[in-house]
Formats: C-alpha cells, structure tokens, sequence
C-alpha cells in the first residue's frame, strides 16, 4: 500500500524498445570519448538519463524505470528530494568553493557527529569514498606508528593504491606492486565458507584464521584492521552478528585501530544508522560516504580526538584536500542528514526492507535458481545459480535477466550473480511489492523455475 492507503499505482514504464532512439543517439556520442571502464550498469542498460523522481529513473526516451540499484546505494534520498534540491541550491547561490568556515560546514559536521557512536565527534571531510579510505589508513598509520592493515576477501574499499592494496577480489590484478603491509584473510561469507564448515559450530574459524595469520605473517606492526561490517560489493552480505566483535577484540589484542568502512551501510542503509549498531562494536575510525551527501560527491573519516590529532595527519593541510567539506558538499551532507532524519528514513529502510525481503523469499520458494536470499534494511541480496550442479549463473544468463527486468521498467544489479537489491531508503511499499513483481517475470522469462 502506498503511505496513505491507496492501492498501488502501476504505470506503463517502458514505451519502446530498449534502448530507445534518442538514448541510442547520445551514447553515439558519447562512446568516441568516454573511456572504457564505466560502471556495468550504466553500460549494460544502455540509456541516457533525462531525470529522477522519488525512486524512479526517467530516460530521454519517456522510459520509467524503478531503481533498486540506486546508484550503487548513493541515491538514498532517491532522485531530486525538494529540500535537498532547495537546500543545496541555495547554497550554490551564495558560495560553493574553499576551506573557510561557513555555516553550511558547521551544520554538516554537527548533523555527522549528532548520528556517530560516543566517543566520535572529529570529522574530515573529503570527495569520494576511496579518498577517505586512504586517509583512514594514513590516521591509523599516523596515530600508531606501525604500517600492516589487515582487511578481508571480498572487501571493497576503493580503487587508489592504498584502498587497493587492501581489495580481496580482482579489482587488483595486474596493478602490483601494491603498498606493502596488506595483509587478507577470508570473511565470515558463511554460504561459500572456504573452510566448508556450518556456522556456528564452525566457532568462527575465520576469525581464528586471521588471528593465527597475524601470528605468523605480520612483523609485529598492525596499524589497523579494515572491515565492512557488511559486505556490499561482495553482494550485500551480513555476517553472524559475532563476527565484527571477535574482529574488534582481535584488533584490540594486536594493539591496532578497527577501521568501519560505512561507506555503504552508514545513515540508515541496514536498517540502523549505522552497521555497527547491529553488533554494538565501537569502532575507532569510521569512513563515510555516499548517502553522507544524498549523491552529492562527499564523503569523511570520523574518529575520536586523541587518534585525530596524530602527526603528521593533523598538521596544517596535512588532512585536508581541495574539494573536502567544501560549502556545497557541506550543504548536502546537512541536507542528506537532515532529511534522513526528518523523514524516518531509518526505520522506513527497516520496514520497506522487511517487506522487500519477504517477497525476495517468496522469489526463492518459487524458483528454482534464486538461492542465499539475504540482508538487513534495504542492502539485500540473492544469488542465482544453476539448480543442479549450484554453479552460478554464467554472465550471458545474468544479462538476459538483467534485460528482462530492465524491459519490464526496472534498473537492477542482476547483472552478476551475486544479485544486489540496495534502493533508496525512500522506496515506497508498493513500489518494493512492484520490484518484486518485475523480478518475478523476468526470472520465468529466463527460465529460472526450472
Ligand atoms: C565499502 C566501500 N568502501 C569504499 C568505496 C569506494 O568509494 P568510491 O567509489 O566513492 O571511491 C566503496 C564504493 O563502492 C564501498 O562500497
């Protein structure tokens, strides 16, 4: 039902053929120019946008798409939110640019540190999320004096050399030699355990496992461990809720800073504020991005006083980078925060999750390839695999479904067989009961109830 009681509201969504006309004439464009290496989705779909409502996407042709992409979890607030497009352009009227104090970067910083667990309240503000990871990983290095990190397979932190070190997928191969000090060991991905044991009578193996690397691999110079509290690029995956703990206690053991890459579960994503809430886990150093600033690019690393004042990372200009906390990006991040909190939206990706969740599960009882159905508020997932053999789906078979979904007017990551479901936290009960539907189509479509 949709917020006030009406029945749902179904449109035509796509009106021609995919992609259409005028969206095929800009990629002509485009395409001489535009680097190669642009986000899957964009390149699969094939569309030009024109503009966002709520959590629909409209493209140049008069398509209607709904999003459960989501700009990979940026687009929390969804597309053109009227006080953040208000908020936003009222300071880009008055000043958009430099490192002075403004009113919008007080507010920006007070919202931020009004939401971070006790004990943070320092905030460097910076553009992506990569950027703040690297300066994390300078602060833990800084404020220790020691260089190892230690981070986890399937781990997405960023793509500059430092976050890539700590990367445990392919986005890596073929860069090296990477920093040194990177140390990887598996995550809690309980469904493909490369131990091949059973949680919990596995005692959390993995955890053991890493305890037992530092032993034996590290030189005695743990800065830091870097950890998603859930993974999102692995495929939106949560972990025993004893994994991040028992990671925080052997953090704790080796003398090294716990750094929360939030980048996608902060502000609401998981039904809570944070991630970590989930676990109770304090960690020392978070990094922020993506619904930080409702898609506008900002993201930050928040810490507490004493780990923030470590040379050199605290010395004049040391922190600090030209775009970082700017007053527009500040506007945006007081924007975001605020709506987010004005509005519920916490809850509300507890609840519209709740109820995406559901019909994902209906979705795996009917058939047969959608398997691992999973999540927590709105970063959900599944994966699809063959029935028999429980191989994942080959790429041309998660493309065929991805258009499937994309013809019937929904954007999806189902491109990949590590489906990830991650719409803005303002996606209606409705449109979740329509996303379901879509789905639903678009799998017997491609023949996954056999
Ligand atoms: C957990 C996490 N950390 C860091 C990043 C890197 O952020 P960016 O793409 O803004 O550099 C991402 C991006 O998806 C992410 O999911």
């Amino acid at each position: 039902m949709t917020p006030d009681g009406a029945a749902p509201r179904r449109h035509l969504r796509v009106v021609g053929e995919l992609p259409g006309p005028r969206s095929r004439a800009l990629r002509e464009r485009e395409l001489p120019h535009l680097a190669p290496g642009a986000q899957a989705i964009a390149t699969y779909a094939g569309i030009a946008v024109d503009r966002g409502e709520g959590s629909d996407v409209v493209d140049v042709d008069g398509n209607r798409f709904l999003d459960v992409a989501a700009g990979i979890g940026v687009a929390a607030l969804g597309y053109a939110h009227p006080r953040f497009v208000r908020e936003v352009g009222e300071q880009l009227a008055r000043t958009h640019i430099g490192s002075f104090t403004t009113e919008a970067r007080v507010r920006a910083l007070e919202s931020v540190c009004s939401l971070l667990p006790s004990g943070l309240d320092q905030v460097q503000l910076y553009s992506g999320g990569t950027e703040a990871v690297e300066s994390a990983l300078r602060l833990a290095r800084a404020f220790t004096g020691k260089f190892e990190v230690l981070s986890f397979w399937g781990g997405f932190h960023g793509k500059t050399s430092g976050a890539l070190a700590q990367m445990g997928s392919d986005f890596k191969h073929g860069l090296g030699p990477l920093a040194p000090g990177a140390l990887l060991s598996p995550y809690a991905d309980c469904a493909r355990c490369p131990f091949k044991l059973q949680h919990p009578s596995c005692g959390l193996l993995c955890v053991e496992f890493a305890r037992d690397k530092l032993v034996k691999e590290s030189t005695g110079s743990l800065a830091a461990i870097i950890v998603e509290p859930m993974q999102g690029t692995a495929g939106n995956l949560v972990p025993p809720r004893e994994f991040l703990p028992a990671v925080a206690e052997l953090a704790r053991e080796r003398g090294a800073l716990l750094i929360a890459d939030e980048m996608i579960t902060g502000f609401g994503r998981t039904g809570r504020t944070f991630a970590v809430e989930h676990t109770g886990v304090r960690p020392d150093i978070m990094t922020l991005g993506k619904a930080l600033a409702g898609g506008y690019p900002a993201s930050a690393v928040a810490t507490r006083h004493e780990i923030a004042s470590a040379k050199p990372w605290s010395k004049p200009s040391f922190s600090s980078s030209s775009y970082g906390g700017n007053p527009l990006a500040s506007a945006a991040v007081a924007a975001s925060i605020g709506i987010i909190r004005d509005e519920g939206l916490v809850g509300r990706a507890r609840d519209v999750g709740a109820r995406l969740l559901g019909g994902l599960r209906r979705l795996e009882a009917k058939h047969a390839s959608v398997r691992h159905v999973r999540g927590e508020g709105l970063l959900l997932g599944f994966d699809l695999v063959e029935p028999k053999t429980g191989a994942a789906w080959a790429t041309d078979r998660c493309r065929a479904l991805f258009d499937a979904a994309l013809r019937r007017g929904l954007i999806t990551m189902a491109y990949a067989p590590r489906v990830r479901i991650n719409p803005p936290l303002v996606l209606r009960d409705d449109e979740a009961d329509e996303a379901i539907d879509i789905l639903d189509a678009a799998l017997a479509e491609v023949g996954a109830s056999a």
